[in-house]
């Protein structure tokens, strides 16, 4: 198995144990109805890659990676809601509110959010941070989730008030660029944090312009005809960046394949 793979059992047994089954049963239920489902956990998977490069504690990264992956199902669960995109089939399956209802999804998505920090500042959880960092991480990760970051950027979408790219940054890559900062944290290297922060931001703009291309007809109406050469100079950029910082390690790697417009299928 690959180390990516490896983390990523890692990761789904963390999250069982750091979410033991709890009453009511239907709230356990659809709280953990995304989160044990089978994502592609590229969130929690920086985390641990940006650490594994600098040489942070992997156990610490998979709490932090725990932590975000709640943030991103929450925010999944409420964006598939009717109120917002009325989706009713994510990752192949039914989406939240079809299998619990819409008061229970919504309550499910507050439980998932408010347990991300419930796990986020148990000191228990973590063996090598201390409250400074902790108190850091929690920081930045209610900042890049709220309204200067995922929530303001669903905003911004919905009532479609700022052009494509902003709308990306703050709803998707605010999220991205904490993964890369946490990793940063964890691994105690506080100095390259603005580093890791404007990777983490183009890394996620490059992740919601593929997730775009795949899922959008009229996708260049959408970003603009220029939109190709851009991405590919952010792309170089970027991996540039990276390797500069000395991060270019096997893992490293292929996450950056997920960003690549060109390995992107529109379906
Ligand atoms: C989907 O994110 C939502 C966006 C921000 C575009 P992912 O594609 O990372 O979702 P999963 O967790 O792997 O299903
Ligand atoms: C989801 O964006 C972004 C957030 C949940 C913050 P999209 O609406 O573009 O992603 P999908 O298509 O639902 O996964
Ligand atoms: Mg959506």
């Amino acid at each position: 198995m690959s180390q990516l793979g490896l983390w990523k059992k890692r990761l789904e047994e963390k999250l069982r144990q750091l979410v033991p089954p709890f009453e009511p049963q239907l709230l356990y239920e659809a709280t953990t109805y995304y989160l044990f489902q089978e994502g592609k956990r590229l969130r929690p998977l920086i985390v641990c890659a940006v650490s594994q490069a600098l040489g942070g504690d992997l156990e610490d990264a998979l709490v932090v990676g725990c932590a975000v992956e709640m943030v991103h199902n929450y925010s999944l669960i409420h964006d598939d809601l009717p109120a917002l995109d009325n989706d009713s089939i994510r990752r192949g399956k039914p989406t939240c509110h079809i299998v619990f209802g819409e008061d229970i999804a919504l309550l499910a998505g507050d439980a998932l959010l408010t347990l991300a920090f419930e796990v986020l500042s148990d000191k228990e959880n973590f063996r090598s941070m201390n409250e400074k960092e902790i108190l850091l991480l929690i920081r930045e990760l209610a900042h890049r989730s709220g309204y200067s970051g995922m929530v303001g950027g669903q905003v911004l979408d919905v009532r479609k008030l700022s052009t494509q790219e902003e709308i990306s940054l703050k709803k998707t890559a605010q999220l991205f660029a904490f993964c890369f900062v946490a990793g940063g944290i964890v691994s105690k290297r506080i100095e390259i944090l603005r580093d890791l922060e404007e990777i983490g931001l183009s890394y996620g703009l490059l992740f919601q312009v593929c997730d775009d291309y795949r899922d959008k007809d009229g996708f260049y109406e959408i970003y603009g005809e220029g939109l190709r050469e851009k991405i590919k100079e952010t792309y170089e950029r970027t991996y540039e960046r990276v390797k500069k910082l000395g991060l270019l390690t096997e893992e490293i790697k292929s996450l950056f394949d997920h960003v690549r417009l060109e390995t992107s299928q529109p379906h």
